[in-house]
Parts: C-alpha cells; sequence; structure tokens
C-alpha cells in the first residue's frame, strides 16, 4: 500500500487529522485502559504520520517516545507537524527497515502499536523483536486488525481486499494469544472491537457519501471519492459478518 499524499489525506478525513487508523483520541484511551504509560520509555512501532505519538506524550504523558516507520514520506510529516507542536524533545522519529530492529535489548518500558502488524507477514519474528527491546516487566500495548477462523478463504474479504490492494496478514486472537506467550509474554489479554467499528464504519461512509461528500470531492476529487465510499461499503460487509476484528491487546514481557 502506498501512503502517498492524497492517499493520507482522505485517511485523515475519516478518522482525524494525524491518523492513519480509526477511533482517534478515544480509541488510543480505550486501548490505555488499565495501563500506565506515565513517566515510561515508550516505542511507537509503526508510528504513521504520528498523530498518536503526540498523544502519548500529551494525554498519557510518556517521558519519552521513539516512533518507527518504513514509509520515509510518513515520518517526515510526523517531524515535521511534532515540531510544529514543540514536542521534538520528547518525541524522536526512526525510519525503521522491515526486520530486525536498530534498538538494544532492553531499550523500552513499553512498546505500543496501533493497526501495523496486520501488515506483517512475519509475526513471530516482529513479536519476538518487541520482546527484545522491552526490559524485563516491561509493556506491550497496541490494536490490531485480527480476523476469524475464516477470514482468509472469505470472498467477502478477498473483494474487500483485491478493490483496495491491500496487502493484508490476519491472525486470529487466539493465534495472537498463542505467539505471545510462546514468546515469553505474561498476562496477555485481548479486548474484541468488532462491535465498536460496526458503528464506525458506518460514520466513515456517512462522510464520504450524502451531503458530506461534495466537502469531500472539494478536497480529494470524485474518483478518491467512488474510491473511498466503495472500499468502506465492502469493508463494512466483512466487519458485519465479523470477519474482521480490531482487537485491542496487552501484555508483559517476563
Ligand atoms: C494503518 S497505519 C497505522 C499508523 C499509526 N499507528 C496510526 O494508527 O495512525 C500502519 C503503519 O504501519 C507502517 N508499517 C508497516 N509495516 C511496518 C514495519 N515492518 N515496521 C514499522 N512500520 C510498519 C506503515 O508504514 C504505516 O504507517
Amino acid at each position: 500500500m502506498a501512503y502517498d499524499k492524497e492517499f493520507v489525506g482522505g485517511l485523515e478525513w475519516l478518522w482525524g487529522e494525524g491518523f492513519l487508523s480509526p477511533g482517534g483520541c478515544e480509541e488510543i484511551s480505550e486501548i490505555l485502559r488499565g495501563s500506565s504509560i506515565k513517566g515510561k520509555k515508550v516505542l511507537d512501532m509503526g508510528c504513521g504520520i504520528g498523530g498518536i505519538t503526540h498523544l502519548l506524550v500529551t494525554e498519557h504523558k510518556a517521558q519519552e517516545v521513539v516512533g518507527i516507520d518504513v514509509a520515509e514520506a510518513l515520518i517526515e510529516r510526523a517531524r515535521i507537524d511534532t515540531q510544529a507542536a514543540g514536542l521534538a524533545e520528547q518525541i524522536k522519529y526512526r525510519l525503521a527497515e522491515p526486520g530486525p530492529l536498530d534498538f538494544d535489548d532492553a531499550e523500552f518500558d513499553v512498546v505500543f502499536t496501533k493497526d501495523v502488524i496486520v501488515h506483517i507477514q512475519d509475526k513471530c519474528s516482529i513479536f519476538e523483536e518487541l520482546h527484545r527491546v522491552l526490559r524485563r516487566g516491561g509493556l506491550l500495548v497496541g490494536s490490531d486488525w485480527l480476523g476469524s477462523d475464516n477470514t482468509n478463504q472469505s470472498e467477502l474479504v478477498r473483494a474487500w481486499l483485491d478493490f483496495c490492494e491491500l496487502d493484508f496478514h490476519f491472525h486470529t486472537a487466539a493465534q495472537l494469544q498463542r505467539l505471545l506467550t510462546g514468546i515469553g509474554f505474561d498476562s496477555v489479554k485481548t479486548r474484541d472491537r468488532n462491535s465498536w467499528y460496526c458503528n464506525a464504519v458506518r460514520a466513515e461512509i456517512d462522510k464520504v457519501s450524502g451531503e458530506s461528500r461534495s466537502k469531500f470531492v472539494k478536497n480529494f476529487g470524485e474518483e478518491m471519492a467512488d474510491f473511498r465510499l466503495q472500499s468502506s461499503t465492502l469493508k463494512m460487509k466483512v466487519v458485519d459478518a465479523g470477519e474482521l476484528r480490531p482487537t485491542n491487546f496487552s501484555a508483559v514481557k517476563n
């Protein structure tokens, strides 16, 4: 998936300035419910354009955050926004290569990641890396787009992913639990957000149809409006069928 300027603008229209995933400020609080990151050194793995990275400092009082992402243009945009927000002392960004992370063992108190792991096929290797860079007792917390048992075979899912040219790799909540436990995480918890996302996708559709469509078209053109509407409509069927299950999770390194 190419996160070019127009594509990113369309996503921000749906999900709010600085966000490349749904839920905004409220969903970040939901992900962090019951976990404190106050005063902690945090890795934001797959930080995108940094809207959430900011919140980890401003709302959730992390002391220091390092945001990493594989897309240079996104990291550049994140740097500009962070500088403009006066947060450059507390937030640094690094362009990352897919694969092993360029950090020492036990560098972080917390690893946060939102809606990134679905992009990565080799989930075992990336979670082993996230485990390695956490200190003992450190917290892994975030969310991801998980699937149901039959997600990979489903025609609904194929129609949505093919239309959007998305290269997603789903696993299930049970597989995530087993993987994290096997790697050496304790206290693995997951919270299914499918029913919340059903309503959220309806709101996405409203933002690119009806009276809102002309505003979207003014900013991004007819073609992007058609693409967004069709993409959210196909996704709605997948979410309604229970085959896309955004899931919040947390685990502790033992
Ligand atoms: C859906 S966006 C989410 C961005 C941000 N977390 C948010 O919620 O606004 C997924 C992000 O993961 C990044 N990404 C994909 N594979 C990655 C990898 N192996 N390491 C780091 N970032 C990755 C993409 O470039 C993109 O910015």
